[in-house]
């Protein structure tokens, strides 16, 4: 049950009534509610939008320093996602990972983080000063992606290393894979210290059963929700819940006025406050159709000849405790095309566009914006290029086990500011990168910039390309030359 009534939309009505009192702008933006706009794009968006594009003044309040309908608004995204404190990220949830990362962490402190993370990670601890100590998610070779960590991973991970900070997990994955997170809360706070989780494509997981565990529910301290990808907030709205146990709510306040423009989009700000209801008030019902669709679509993917949607059948697998039903990964190994293929085959002839595409899959993003018809579709385009491409039989490779991880000599902010030169890769053994080295499958790294190259990282490199596998991550997209820290 909530506390506060949850029909409320504080910011948005604080706009509709700077809408309705007819207010003369004598404020920016220039356009003037439109009137400054260019015609084309006014006529196309409508008028509407361009009213309530506004910036900081008493009525609408302050994402800096709220006291008024921001405020408010965050109050109810708090008591939505049962957190203590909830905060607006204006800057997606790349800017509220970085923010969380320097609200845990300082220079020169521990942090506990999975190889794979996204590049706004990488960003916190070069912005902070801190020093990663990596954890290896869990491979499924079968359709090449990378599951979570596992409990036991950051079991041993913090007894090497019990003095970090914090530890940070992505839950669930792009792919909708989840770890066990309430084991992994459990065992990050035996050691007294604050369990961040990157829950960008989770800001659903609360509000059905059917999904797993959110963050918040699971006991972690700091979770950053990308709103804007899965239920109804625009783009670049994300939100931050706090929990007060382990991370200073002000200091959190702080952090994101020094990362966040003083210009944030009271559109965007408004949609958020918005989605928030929606999902608060009518979670339930509508996540049980994106659900059921998804559903839909699995069950008829995976009828046809060459794709594989992967399902409940993998959970027990290592990373894989529960699993987001509306996150749909088409596997096409078997068709002898590479998901990048299918991506292109299913944009450029039936103008499907799909979330992303790696090696051997395609990701199609499922929500309560779905309808069956969308759906139908998806599935009849499958079953013309299963027909197209059946009779092709080159299965791709296996992806090859990555080499361990290399020592790291300098902390990625004293790498990222070192300056650096390029040289061929065969020839840097020894020397510190400067640079990123992915394979693709899985997107692991197995360099990051302050790292000894080896002699073993560079005969993977070779091994991936002659299995005609994806290396990436360098300047040089051939990936025979890297940039090398200049001593
Ligand atoms: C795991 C993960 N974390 C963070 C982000 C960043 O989210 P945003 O696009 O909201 O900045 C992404 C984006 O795709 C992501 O996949």
């Amino acid at each position: 049950m909530y506390k506060f009534d949850q029909n409320e939309t504080p910011l948005f009505d604080a706009l509709m009534e700077y809408v309705n009192r007819e207010t003369i702008p004598f404020h920016v933006p220039g356009h003037k509610k439109g009137i400054g706009m260019d015609e084309e794009f006014k006529n196309f968006i409508g008028e509407n939008a361009f009213k309530i594009d506004v910036t900081v003044f008493k009525l609408v309040d302050s994402l800096h320093h709220p006291t008024g309908p921001i405020k408010k608004a965050q109050e109810l995204a708090a008591d939505a996602y049962g957190s203590d404190a909830a905060f607006f990220s204006m800057h997606g949830t790349s800017g509220g990972i970085q923010a969380m990362i320097m609200s845990v962490v300082s220079a020169g402190d521990t942090i506990i983080v999975p190889r794979n993370v996204h590049k706004s990670v990488t960003a916190g601890i070069i912005l902070s000063g801190a020093i990663p100590v990596y954890m290896q998610p869990e491979l499924d070779k079968n359709v090449g992606i990378a599951h979570g960590v596992t409990p036991e991973t950051v079991e041993e991970t913090l007894k090497e290393n019990p003095h970090a900070k914090a530890v940070l997990i992505i839950n669930p994955t792009y792919y909708g894979v989840a770890t066990d997170i309430k084991k992994i809360s459990e065992i990050v706070h035996s050691y007294d210290i604050p369990l961040i989780v990157d829950e960008a494509h989770g800001p659903h997981l609360g509000f059905n059963d059917k999904l797993p565990t959110s963050a918040m529910e699971a006991g972690a301290d700091i979770c950053a929700q990308s709103t804007h990808k899965i239920i109804g907030a625009l783009t670049q709205c994300s939100l931050l819940q706090v929990r007060s146990k382990y991370v200073d709510v002000h200091r959190v306040q702080q952090v994101l006025n020094l990362l966040q423009t003083t210009s944030p989009s009271y559109i965007l700000m408004a949609s958020l406050d918005c989605a928030r209801r929606q999902i608060a008030l009518h979670g339930e019902e509508l996540l049980n159709k994106a659900i059921e669709l998804a559903n839909y679509a699995r069950n008829e993917i995976n009828k046809i000849p060459g794709f594989y949607c992967f399902g409940k059948e993998i959970l027990g697998k290592p990373g894989v405790y529960a699993l987001d039903p509306t996150k749909i990964t088409i596997t096409c190994r078997d068709l002898g095309i590479t998901g990048y293929d299918l991506d292109m085959i299913l944009s450029n002839k039936y103008h499907i566009q799909m979330e992303l595409s790696d090696l051997y899959n395609v990701l199609a993003v499922g929500s309560f914006g779905d309808t069956k018809e969308s759906i139908d579709k998806l599935i009849s385009a499958l079953k013309e290029i299963s027909n197209d491409y059946a009779s092709k039989e080159t299965k791709k490779p296996d992806f090859i086990d990555i080499p361990d991880i290399p020592k790291q000599v300098q902390i990625p902010r004293d790498a990222f500011n070192s300056p650096k030169v390029s040289m061929p890769l065969n020839e840097s053994i020894g020397m510190i990168s400067g640079e990123f080295l992915l394979a693709y499958p899985p997107g692991i790294p197995v360099l990051c910039p302050g790292e000894v190259i080896t002699e073993d990282i560079v005969n993977y490199v070779q091994e991936l390309k002659d299995a005609g596998l994806y290396v990436q991550g360098t300047e040089d997209p051939k990936v025979e030359n890297i940039k090398v820290v200049d001593k």
